[in-house]
């Protein structure tokens, strides 16, 4: 069986990134993947480099039981393009970023998290919404259309293994 690696990408790596990290690493694990399938996020922001995710991140992904504690914001850089098979941004303004580090022969994939959406409720949906400066309903939101899009990753990404 061969190795997939994904990065999930957002801006501040303490909301929406660590989210897809925590929700999409306890899908592989419980799917038996975890030998084959590396999981990791990253931010293209610096202001949280080293801190734990959110406190409203963790509040909504443990009601939902994902444990988040060990999960620390980090820096995207040019050698994550040499080391992640799937580079998944929240949005578009995190995706054009990306874009203007990527090294023009990539082999991988780089796109938006909402392309693996699944339920119809979120099909007109191309962005996970920033929760940061607004209200509890985001940061649900974001669980919630998280959680979908891995489902979709997590079956696009076996008929490749
Ligand atoms: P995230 O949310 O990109 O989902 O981690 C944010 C976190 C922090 C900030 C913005 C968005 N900030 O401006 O500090």
């Amino acid at each position: 069986m061969s190795n997939i690696s994904v990065l999930f990408v957002c801006l501040g790596n303490i909301c929406r990134s660590p989210t897809a990290h925590a929700v999409f690493q306890a899908l592989v694990e419980d799917s038996g993947l975890s030998e084959h399938i590396e999981v990791d996020s990253a931010g293209t922001g610096d202001w949280h480099i080293g801190h734990a995710p959110d406190q409203r991140t963790c509040a909504v992904a443990a009601e939902h039981g994902y444990d988040m504690s060990s999960l620390r914001a980090r820096l995207v850089d040019a050698d994550d393009f040499d080391q992640f098979d799937y580079i998944l941004a929240m949005d578009h303004d995190n995706l054009a970023n990306l874009k203007a580090i990527c090294p023009a022969d990539y082999a991988g994939s780089l796109g938006l998290m909402l392309d693996y959406t699944v339920a119809e409720t979120f099909a007109e949906m191309d962005e996970v919404p920033d929760p940061y400066y607004g209200g509890d309903d985001g940061f649900s939101l974001v669980l919630e259309l998280v959680e979908d899009a891995c489902a979709g990753l997590l079956e696009h990404i076996r008929s490749r293994l």
